[in-house]
């Protein structure tokens, strides 16, 4: 039941789509099945995963209530709230603009509720109902998060950090660029909330041609034919897997102005 009183009914596959017409620009909005299935794989795998557990590791922490409310803007594969609810009791809910993103974490994490909207426009959550708000290279939406934070309430974000795919990215690109987001995150959250913590989380694997064409699919939409050219004629590639993890806390109404 949302605020204003509508019911929805949980689709068939285990999650509530609230999709309206203005939030398609195509007909698979969000991403794409292939590509949710290339990063379940590689997470299973174990590619990716120290941002997962360092996300579970920061929250943990803050220890919240029994059942807090957490919400994951750009879920995607369901990963993260599915190991914060393995670490803990919480009410567990993911939102992302593709059916076949909800349809695989709702499979995953049936416990959990999975939302299919566009996480850029008003979020589907009452005002100060969320403990947490998580944003994993997801979407970000500062006036919306400050909404539906509780007091005290903490936004958790990780960022590609410059040394992200840099090996990938060289490939496909044909340029080694390294930008460092953290400060134009910052501002745009400012000033609604101050950043609390900050790390840096890197890893890095050796992967295999298969992992690579994993990779390929779960990061550049579609594939580009070139790109998959220059991969396909790879083997082997070492490659940075970087995220910049930030904590901000919510300001106090007064120091929102
Ligand atoms: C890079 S993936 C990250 C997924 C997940 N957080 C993770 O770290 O594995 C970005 C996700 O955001 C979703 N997404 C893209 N635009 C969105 C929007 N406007 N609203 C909600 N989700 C969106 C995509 O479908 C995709 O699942």
């Amino acid at each position: 039941m949302c605020a204003r009183g509508h019911a929805f009914d949980l689709a068939r596959r285990g999650y509530v789509n609230l999709l309206q017409p203005q939030d398609r620009k195509s007909r698979e909005p969000g991403d794409a099945r292939a590509a949710v299935e290339a990063r379940a794989e590689l997470l299973a795998a174990g590619v990716g995963r120290a941002v997962v557990d360092e996300l579970v590791r920061r929250v943990t922490a803050m220890h919240l209530p029994p059942r807090a409310v957490v919400l994951d803007l750009g879920s995607g594969t369901g990963d993260a709230l599915g190991a914060l609810a393995g670490a803990g009791s919480i009410t567990g809910i993911g939102i992302d603009l593709s059916t076949a993103a909800a349809e695989h974490a709702a499979r995953r994490f049936p416990d959990l509720t999975w939302v299919v909207a566009n996480a850029d426009r008003r979020l589907p959550i009452v005002d100060r109902s969320a403990d947490v708000v998580l944003s994993l290279h997801g979407r970000r939406n500062p006036a919306e998060c400050a909404r539906v934070l509780k007091a005290g309430g903490r936004l958790v974000l990780a960022v590609p950090a410059p040394g992200d795919l840099v090996e990938l990215r060289e490939l496909v690109q044909g340029a080694r660029v390294e930008r460092d987001r953290v400060d134009a995150v910052l501002a745009s959250h400012a000033p609604s909330f101050c950043l609390q913590e900050r790390a840096m989380v890197r890893e890095s694997h050796r992967l295999e041609h298969r992992e690579l064409v994993a990779l390929l699919r779960a990061t550049y939409r579609g594939a580009r034919a070139s790109a998959a050219t220059r991969v396909e004629s790879l083997t082997t590639l070492e490659v940075t897997f970087a995220s910049d993890v930030l904590v901000l806390a919510l300001a106090a109404p007064d120091e929102r102005a």
